[in-house]
């Protein structure tokens, strides 16, 4: 396996590897893609669901679900006691591109016509510049296929309107995503020269008032471009809207990194690290990242489907082993939901707990909240803080104010499907679910350690409430 990664918490290298994953992928399913490609590199083996899987002991394997969430794994070479798993997620808040997406604005403008995915910070996505990426499914000789598409370049922009348009926009302001949050794509007019006649159109009119004509399809022109297809074999699409903006260092020391998608790509990322470096001895190591965590994971490719639970459960009958030793196994595992958590902010440090104040750079938070939205208890915490002590990375706490609700994440979602001692934790920052996130640039590496000791490592239960912990 790739040992270079990290030598000894190399926080530089780490980081410049976060950005290139970060700035590679837009969507879920170019980092995916970007998953796959690092594990292939590292001698990891390819499953598809759909195939008869023959595993063997030391083996390495890994496959995915909607090509938007991805499980990888390691076989110890002896028999193994349970499972360690560490599950996050690649998908964020973002708005989701709709079918006939043209809009045509006063025979002038086009723009597209988008909805809101998840819960973003609508403000921090305008007068930036934004492009479109995705999947298009196209017809093929036997059926259909999918094939991701990203547009490279500035393409998009979501204008603000001007103060004096609003004099009072500063006290705050209501959004309206149908109204508000439409990207601008570019000209009706000839603007490049000759372009609109070879396309054989005519000008459209302001949609308001042109029901029924349809609209050009511009916009789907340019993906089926970048496709390489023709427009008329595009048979459906998942595209979405991502922020251009590159991740890069802020802060007089280079405290802090800045990107989209740090919740919560900078724990996938972590934990893919992790398994490669990692050397499974007593349990099988599992990397474990999900979609659809910020819609509530309740799809087929999400903490809510039976994607781990139909993984573990081939892992185990592939090895020849029975029900019961699966039921066994999953008594003696222990899952590491990764998710970032929120840093005491510098402007509102009101907003955290009195008592439980994380901040970044400090180390792997560790989320608790009665109500079980985080699923850590004492156990648990107890497991994951020795875990931290052995890989020598330092841990902290939160736990929301008593007066505010707070999040939640996929932990106690994957429990209805695979129920076992899991911990909630993830890395501090700030402007959660902004276009533009702020993280301290010491925690990934952090966690990629904390990751590595985990994968390798084993939690056997020897009777209710007692655990012999091999870090
Ligand atoms: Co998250």
């Amino acid at each position: 396996m790739n040992k270079d990664l990290i030598g000894n918490l190399d926080f530089e290298k780490i980081n410049a590897k976060l950005f290139d994953f970060l700035d590679h992928s837009p969507v879920p399913f170019f980092a995916v893609k970007n998953m796959k490609t690092a594990l292939q590199e590292a001698g990891f083996t390819e499953l598809y669901e759909s195939a008869r899987w023959q595993l063997e002991a030391g083996g390495a394997y890994f496959v995915t679900r909607n090509d938007s969430a991805l499980i990888a794994f390691r076989i110890p070479r002896k028999d193994f006691t349970g499972f360690q798993i560490m599950a996050s997620h690649c998908d964020s808040p973002v708005f989701k591109i709709k079918p006939n997406a043209d809009i045509t604005v006063e025979n002038k403008y086009v723009k597209l016509n988008v909805e809101k995915y998840g819960g973003a910070l609508y403000a921090s996505w305008l007068d930036r510049p934004l492009s479109a990426a995705g999947r298009v499914v196209v017809e093929t000789e036997d059926g259909i296929e999918a094939k991701l598409v990203n547009i490279d370049r500035d393409l998009l922009i979501i204008p603000n309107l001007a103060i004096h348009f609003n004099r009072q926009v500063n006290e705050g302001y209501k959004f309206n995503v149908q109204k508000d949050m439409l990207p601008l794509l570019g000209e009706i007019s000839d603007f490049s020269g000759g372009q609109q006649e070879s396309l054989g159109e005519r000008p459209d009119v302001d949609t308001a008032r042109s029901q029924g004509d349809k609209p050009k399809d511009r916009f789907l022109r340019l993906i089926a471009k970048e496709a390489g297809v023709r427009p008329d074999q595009i048979l459906d699409t998942d595209l979405y809207l991502y922020s251009r903006t590159r991740a890069c260092h802020v802060g007089m020391e280079n405290e802090y990194i800045v990107s989209g998608r740090l919740d919560d790509l900078q724990c996938a990322f972590s934990s893919l690290q992790g398994i490669l470096l990692a050397e499974p001895s007593g349990s099988v190591a599992v990397h474990c990242v999900f979609d659809n965590e910020e819609v509530g994971s309740g799809s087929k490719q999400g903490a809510g489907g039976t994607f781990l639970y139909d993984v573990l459960h081939r892992i185990n009958a592939s090895l020849g082993r029975r029900e019961e030793d699966y039921l066994r196994a999953v008594a003696s595992s222990f899952m590491v939901s990764a998710d970032n958590a929120h840093a005491v902010h510098p402007d509102h440090p009101d907003k955290s707990d009195p008592t439980n104040r994380p901040y970044m750079n400090e180390g792997i938070v560790i989320k608790y909240n009665a109500s079980q939205k985080y699923v850590t208890d004492a156990v648990s915490g107890a497991i994951f803080r020795a875990l931290c002590k052995k890989a020598g990375v330092p841990c902290q706490t939160f736990t929301n104010r008593s007066n505010l609700a707070g999040g939640s994440t996929l932990g106690n979602i994957a429990q209805g499907q695979v129920s076992l001692n899991a911990v909630d934790i993830g890395l501090a920052q700030l402007a959660m679910h902004s276009a533009c996130e702020t993280a301290g640039a010491r925690d990934t590496a952090f966690l990629v350690e904390a990751a590595r000791v985990f994968f390798s490592g084993s939690v056997e239960n020897t009777g209710d409430g007692k655990y012999n912990l091999r870090f």
